[in-house]
């Protein structure tokens, strides 16, 4: 991908308060719960018109800032570590699905929540990219984005709550907590030919995942660190049946692979090439806790992708993860650091984009949508 705009560059740590921006955004959510409580029952019209007014309004200033919402929205960062924290507590397993949203939402389009959109008869969606189909996550989303929309309607991004969710949600299961400066917007264009371009796969060779992560400004350091994201979560036993069972098109298994757990998973996981639905843990015994264990098993050669197994191809990489080894809190410190990195790939701020009211659906769709559903009627 060209990058639309250039990556902003880091201003970590720091909180930019910017005036103009603030009062704006605070005019316009005076303006948007006045209408929210005037309009009633014409739904397309205020959508529309809470749209335009947020599209209007936005800061001139392209710069994501760490409390953008402070003025307009206060409440906003409390809200969704509120919801994170009662509802991951309960289901750890969802902060896996819920980072990975994050990481293919910045790694398309940038981190403009254009992985949330649904596809329309006009356009397929990345959502319906292959690489996306596993994705999990979206309705608590969409949940934690209506109870923002419910606090001050049309103010913040899906883009930000989607950031904020997964660093909350890694952070409850106890793992790292980075800074998530905020004040993206929300992306127009959401391609599914775009997913499978710019998406690193998982038989991705070292060379092509450097690449992959150079286009976004990520290093050899933030791949290697990135990747340890890999600590908790599932896979479906279809992403490493070649793997498995296939290598070079001779029924073989990649040499790669330690051969007594390659066995393993043969026969008590996943039994057979064409298993689809099974899912296996990527670190057996640990995949709701963040630690350092996705290292540790990559070491003995019982990663699941041959792009994590490919992270021992070189030097530079293997001294990457050597040094993560040596301690857990270290690991949370460079993780944390190019997370902040990840999530400032290509973001739209200022007067780019839109603040979307459903994260699966553009403004202009919106109209659409409730034209279809009647509640669109010419006034
Ligand atoms: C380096 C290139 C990467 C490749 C090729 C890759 C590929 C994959 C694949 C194939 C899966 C399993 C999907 C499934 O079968 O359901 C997966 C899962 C996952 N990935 Fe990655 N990934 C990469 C980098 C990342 C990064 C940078 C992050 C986050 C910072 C991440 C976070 C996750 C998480 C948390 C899961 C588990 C999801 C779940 O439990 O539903 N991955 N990844």
């Amino acid at each position: 991908m060209v990058p639309s705009r250039k990556i902003l560059l880091s201003r970590d740590n720091q909180y930019h308060e910017n005036d103009s921006s603030a009062s704006q955004q605070s005019m316009f959510h005076y303006l948007a719960v006045k209408l929210s409580a005037e309009m009633g029952s014409q739904g397309y019209l205020k959508v529309l018109i809470i749209c335009l007014i947020a599209a209007l309004l936005g800061s001139t200033q392209a710069q994501l800032q760490l409390g953008f919402y402070a003025k307009s929205c206060p409440k906003a960062e409390q809200i969704i570590s509120k919801y994170v924290v009662e509802h991951i507590h309960h289901v750890p397993s969802l902060a896996a699905p819920l980072l990975r949203l994050h990481f293919h939402d910045c790694f398309v389009q940038g981190c403009d929540g254009s992985v949330l959109l649904n596809s329309t008869k006009y356009y397929k969606a990345e959502k319906d990219a292959i690489p996306n189909l596993t994705l999990r996550g979206f309705d608590f989303i969409d949940k934690i984005k209506s109870l923002v929309e419910a606090e001050c309607p049309g103010v913040v991004s899906c883009a930000d709550v989607l950031a904020l969710t997964a660093r909350d949600s890694v952070h409850v299961i106890g793992g790292p907590y980075w800074n998530v400066p905020t004040g993206r917007r929300d992306g127009l264009i959401s391609r599914a030919a775009d997913a499978l371009q710019y998406l690193p796969a998982p038989f991705s060779n070292l060379t092509t995942l450097l690449s992959s992560f150079a286009r976004f400004g990520l290093d050899a350091n933030d791949l290697v660190l990135l990747s340890g994201a890999h600590t908790i979560g599932m896979a479906h036993c279809s992403t490493i049946s070649t793997r498995l069972y296939n290598y070079t098109g001779k029924g073989d298994t990649d040499p790669n692979l330690q051969s007594e757990y390659a066995k393993n998973l043969k026969t008590l996981k996943c039994k057979n090439i064409n298993d689809q639905t099974t899912l296996i843990e990527m670190d057996p015994g640990s995949r709701n806790t963040f630690d350092l264990g996705f290292y540790k098993q990559l070491v003995k050669r019982r990663s699941l992708f041959q792009s994590d197994a490919a992270l021992l191809d070189s030097s530079i990489t293997r001294s990457i993860i050597a040094k993560q080894l040596q301690s857990t809190e270290g690991f949370f410190v460079e993780f944390a650091k190019s997370m902040e990195k990840m999530g400032r790939i290509n973001v739209k701020t200022g007067t780019e984009g839109e603040i979307r009211k459903h994260c699966a659906r553009k403004c202009s769709d919106e109209v659409k949508h409730l034209s279809a559903y009647g509640q669109w009627t010419m006034p």
